[in-house]
């Protein structure tokens, strides 16, 4: 298949990777709580194995979204490894803390670390973390929103319900819930399913798509 042979050289893959690899890789995932996942922290099992289970949506760890809460683990994010060496990311995520070689295919440790060194960016530029609110201009997002995501999302992002019927969540629901989160797929992508990565657009873009679908309906 020709997708198979596509090169590294975007960070989309590492992105989507960096989301939920073994949704990517269309793994059994390890059942076992992560060893480097903290005894105090709240999670279990393999979400604790997600790369941003313990290093965030905001790539920023315990000086994030992350430093409070539920999903508080006290770990480092990865903001300081920004055009660090592919070579020694890598090495990183075979180390005694991350057991990931052997799990992950080399190429994908590659592509993980493609993404860390050139694929991540400073969230807070884009949203106000108190207040969630996105520096993005939301007639522009529309634009986009309704010619791309409308397709699978539909035009008021309620096509897809991403939980139960009770408890519906819907493209308003995450934008305004989880805005960081939403940034992070609409650039990379959906892990294990076709939605489309938008990193094609400039970051701007992705913000404002992000400042409409925040005026998307939430229930
Ligand atoms: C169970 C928790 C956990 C998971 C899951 C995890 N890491 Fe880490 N990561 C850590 C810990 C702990 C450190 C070491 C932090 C320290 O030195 O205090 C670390 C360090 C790093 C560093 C170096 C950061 C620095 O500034 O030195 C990078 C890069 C990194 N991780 C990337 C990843 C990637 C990519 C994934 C997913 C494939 C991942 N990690 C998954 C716990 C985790
Ligand atoms: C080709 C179809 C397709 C397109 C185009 C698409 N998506 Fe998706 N998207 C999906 C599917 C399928 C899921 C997974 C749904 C599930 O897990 O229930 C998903 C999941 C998501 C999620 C994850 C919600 C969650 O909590 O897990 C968000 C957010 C999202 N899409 C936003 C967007 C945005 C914004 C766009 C446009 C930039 C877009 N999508 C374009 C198909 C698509």
């Amino acid at each position: 298949m020709m997708s198979s042979q596509r090169p590294n050289m975007w960070f989309d893959r590492g992105g989507v990777l960096y989301d939920s690899w073994y949704g990517v890789l269309g793994k059994e995932a390890p059942k076992e709580t992560h060893p480097a996942y903290p005894k105090a922290g709240k999670q279990k099992g393999a979400t604790t194995w997600r790369c941003k289970e313990c290093h965030g949506w905001d790539y920023k760890g315990a000086s994030g979204v992350y430093g409070k809460g539920g999903r508080y683990t006290g770990i480092t994010g990865i903001r300081n490894m920004t055009y660090a060496s592919e070579k020694a990311i890598v090495a990183t995520l075979k180390d005694k803390t991350h057991r990931l070689g052997g799990l992950i295919p080399d190429k994908d440790l590659q592509a993980l670390a493609h993404f860390v060194a050139h694929g991540q960016i400073d969230v807070d530029i884009y949203i106000d973390r108190p207040t969630k609110k996105v520096k993005g201009d939301p007639a522009r997002g529309e634009r986009i929103y309704q010619t791309t995501c409308s397709r699978c999302h539909g035009s008021d992002g309620k096509q897809i319900n991403f939980r139960t019927a009770e408890n519906p969540e819907y493209i308003g629901t995450v934008a305004n819930e989880n805005p960081w989160e939403m940034l992070h797929k609409i650039r990379m992508g959906q892990p294990g399913v076709p939605m489309i990565s938008m990193l094609a657009f400039d970051v701007q873009d992705h913000v404002n798509i992000l400042a409409y679908s925040q005026s998307l309906p939430q229930k």
